[in-house]
């Protein structure tokens, strides 16, 4: 089987198990040839799979020695479907941990379940050592069943005041498109809040704590966004900021217990605009992170997902370098956020047309990383090969 990248707006349809396989090991690659750090040895990530998440598990294990337990919800071969990226980033984040001899388990399935809470509790008690030292949660969803309930809930990314148009490019058509976002409903937001917000963090968290498998010591870290005043009317304004603000309140609720409790600590990180599966499809924001890098490239100052996440973990959350800001944020966004960045990202938005937006911006960086997230457009993989698929549905994770 040929597999060939397929778009739909600004999702991508099917992902390439080898240039996954790419898109891991130079990560890897990154961490390998960076500053390590130690703390962290036992793990636990929420949305392993990709993105920021992804990354994390990367710099832990590669730049800390790590053994990590990976939550995403994935699927490999089915039929003659290939599976997803996160599945076969999966594959080889597993394989090149287990050479380095670390322990790296997955859990495929639902986040939000009683189920998999239980399931992994058992693993760590069982397989883990009885107890893990950190937790990263990095969800990024669309719907959430509330296991106490039943009831499903479907987030919405809507504005919170007034319809917002404005600029957003299609990755598929390569063009520049006028983005709506309509006006949720008390229903949406509520909705958004109960996915995207805090309360599954804190039932991970009082699960875990029930079961006693947390250290003295232990850490948490949720990852959010709040980004800059062009994007407020679709981000910290929208269902999504309220979403976030539910976060942010948790994560302060989970910082005074667990610090009583364990000497302890819970954050949430503001992260840095990155093209991920998640933020594609936010209308303005692939526009934006297209401004973004242009600057940030011209100004020396550009990173990725691993980049990030190997400077939060290693300079902010096991380093001296804890940048906080008043409200107890930890902020690897503050290179995005310096002001000679963000002036320079406001001018040009103004410039910016339909016509001239692939020279003004950096599309073609901001295309390219869209592309390697699924494993394509890597200059190293052979894209004509045909790809076994009885093989790679006998690869494990
Ligand atoms: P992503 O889409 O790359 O990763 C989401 C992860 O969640 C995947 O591993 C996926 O398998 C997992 N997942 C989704 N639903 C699940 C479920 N029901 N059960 C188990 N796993 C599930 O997203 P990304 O961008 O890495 O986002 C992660 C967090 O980082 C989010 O909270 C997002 O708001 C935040 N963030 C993202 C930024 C960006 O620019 N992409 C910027 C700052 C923060
Ligand atoms: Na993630």
């Amino acid at each position: 089987m040929v597999i060939k990248p397929r778009l739909k707006g600004s999702l991508a349809l099917t992902a390439h198990p080898a240039g996954c396989e790419e898109f891991v090991k130079r990560q890897i690659d990154y961490v390998k040839k960076s500053d390590k750090y130690s703390g962290p040895k036992k793990v636990l990530i929420i949305g392993s799979s990709s993105g920021y998440g992804l990354a994390s598990r990367i710099s832990l294990a590669f730049g800390a020695g790590a053994d990590t337990i990976g939550v995403a919800f994935e699927k490999g071969v089915e039929g003659k479907r290939v599976g997803t990226a996160g599945w076969w980033n999966t594959v080889a984040f597993t394989e090149e941990a287990r050479k380095e001899g670390l322990i790296a388990k997955n859990f495929m399935g639902d986040a939000f379940s009683d189920e998999i809470k239980e399931n992994v509790i058992e693993y760590i008690k069982k397989e883990f050592g009885g107890k893990i030292d950190l937790l990263i949660y990095s969800l990024a969803s669309g719907v959430r069943t509330d296991p106490k309930t039943g009831i499903t809930y479907r987030s919405a990314l809507k504005s919170t005041t007034n319809e917002i148009e404005g600029p957003t490019i299609n990755l598929e058509k390569e063009n520049i498109e006028n983005g709506k976002m309509e006006v949720a409903t008390e229903e949406e937001l509520i909705s958004t809040v109960k996915v995207m917000g805090g309360e599954d963090w804190k039932l991970w968290i009082e699960a875990l704590d029930k079961a006693d498998v947390l250290t003295e010591g232990f850490k948490t870290v949720a990852y959010s966004y709040l980004g800059p005043k062009v994007t407020y009317g679709i981000y910290k304004e929208g269902t999504i900021g309220a979403a976030k603000r539910d976060l942010e309140r948790t994560s302060n609720e989970l910082n005074d217990y667990l610090g009583k409790k364990y000497h302890g600590e819970a954050y949430v990180s503001l992260s840095k605009a990155l093209m991920t599966r998640a933020s594609a499809v936010i209308p303005v924001f692939p526009l934006y992170a297209a401004l973004l890098y242009k600057i940030m490239k011209e100004k020396g100052i550009h990173e990725g997902t691993i980049e990030q996440k190997h400077r939060l973990l290693k300079d902010m959350i096991y380093g001296d370098h804890k940048e906080l800001d008043s409200d107890r944020r930890l902020r690897p966004d503050n290179w995005e956020m310096r002001e000679d960045v963000q002036s320079a990202v406001e001018s040009l938005w103004d410039k910016v047309t339909p016509e001239n937006f692939k020279e003004l911006t950096d599309y073609a960086g901001v295309r390219e990383e869209f592309m390697n997230l699924n494993g394509f457009d890597f200059d190293n993989v052979d894209y004509d090969q045909d790809l076994d698929l009885d093989e790679l549905a006998a690869k494990k994770i």
